[in-house]
């Protein structure tokens, strides 16, 4: 969906959605294409690209805020698809910090020694929780994938320093009001827009630029690093201007930020795996080089990785 699309459903221009938020684009999955399938998309290309077979594959933790169903897990459904049948399979909720929680797991259950080769992806059918009739929030979201393989290795690569946090008191401020247990859909539901995201934007915006600098600078202390040590930011595809506000708190150029919003807008979970795998397809990556990924999403949860290539 390009920003001329958008001009026909909500009152809105290219010129605002391109100057607030860096958006050109957005990839809608079709409607009968369930967040699972975007997912398996993703997964095969990890695998192939990591030479892993699915028997290799002991753990799958999936991202999403978009599951397939409310039971079983979207992990369960694409394990089933792969054929991953020396696996375990769940999923987290950690919205765009999906892919960051899931690579911290996967960090501490290798370290612990009690998976071997865990798949990691963050994937969402955000189209799906999405109000086209909302002009503050539709023009931003858009569905993907992307996915990664973590071994144990002995190597001085891998990841080096994970952080995450949160903060429930800011629940409000980016959520989907209706359709849980709090708030069930009965009989008489009006599907007014509560059953899709609701959001805070210019709070969620103040909020994600300090938190995100903060969890940026204690993953990289951990690490015993600084930001001049630092070849490629890979930040949440949020909002050009709050990745451009981060780049500045971390004294970062922009030549060392990646970024692919204007493509795809922000795809929750998958945004980090996503700009990851392009910046890696580009051969903007190159090995030993350290990767700063950096996210902030509804919960409010945010949070960071460090990886040495
Ligand atoms: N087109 C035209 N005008 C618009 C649009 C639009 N699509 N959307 C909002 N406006 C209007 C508003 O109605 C408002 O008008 P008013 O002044 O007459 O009331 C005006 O533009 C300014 O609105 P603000 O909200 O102050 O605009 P802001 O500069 O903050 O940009 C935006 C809005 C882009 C949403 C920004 O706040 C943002 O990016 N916030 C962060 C959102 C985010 O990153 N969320 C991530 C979470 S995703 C997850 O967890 C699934």
């Amino acid at each position: 969906m390009t920003n001329a699309d958008f001009e026909k459903l909500v009152d809105t221009t290219d010129e605002w959605i391109t100057t607030r938020t860096g958006i050109k684009e957005r990839r809608i999955a079709d409607e009968n294409m369930a967040t699972s399938d975007i997912a398996v998309e993703a997964c095969k290309n990890a695998l192939e690209m990591s030479g892993c077979s699915p028997d290799d594959i002991d753990l799958l933790i999936l991202g999403t805020v978009t599951p397939d169903y409310k039971l079983p897990s979207t992990a369960c459904l694409v394990q089933e698809k792969l054929k991953l049948k020396n696996a375990a399979a769940f999923d987290i909720v950690a919205a765009c910090t999906g892919f960051i929680t899931g690579l911290s797991i996967s960090n501490s259950y290798i370290k612990m020694g009690m998976y071997k080769k865990i798949l990691v992806v963050g994937c969402e059918k955000l189209s799906s929780i999405t109000n086209y009739k909302d002009r503050n929030t539709c023009v931003l979201f858009g569905d993907g994938a992307g996915a990664a393989v973590v071994s144990a290795e002995e190597t001085d690569r891998g990841i080096k320093s994970t952080y995450i946090k949160s903060d429930g008191s800011y629940k409000e401020l980016l959520w989907i009001k209706s359709g849980g247990s709090a708030h069930p859909y009965t009989s008489d539901f009006s599907f007014d827009g509560s059953d899709k995201i609701l959001m805070n934007g210019s709070d969620v915006f103040k909020i994600a630029v300090k938190k995100m600098a903060d969890s940026a600078k204690i993953a990289l202390e951990q690490a015993g690093i600084t930001s001049d040590d630092i070849a490629l930011v890979i930040p949440h595809q949020a909002n050009i201007r709050i990745i451009e506000a981060l780049a500045k708190r971390l004294k970062i150029d922009m030549n060392r930020v990646f970024m692919n919003i204007e493509k795809y807008g922000n795809t929750s979970a998958a945004s980090v795996p996503i700009a990851l795998d392009e910046a890696n397809r580009n051969g903007i990556i190159k090995e030993g080089d350290y990767i700063l990924m950096v996210a902030f999403g509804g919960g409010l949860i945010w949070g960071s990785n460090l990886i040495r290539w």
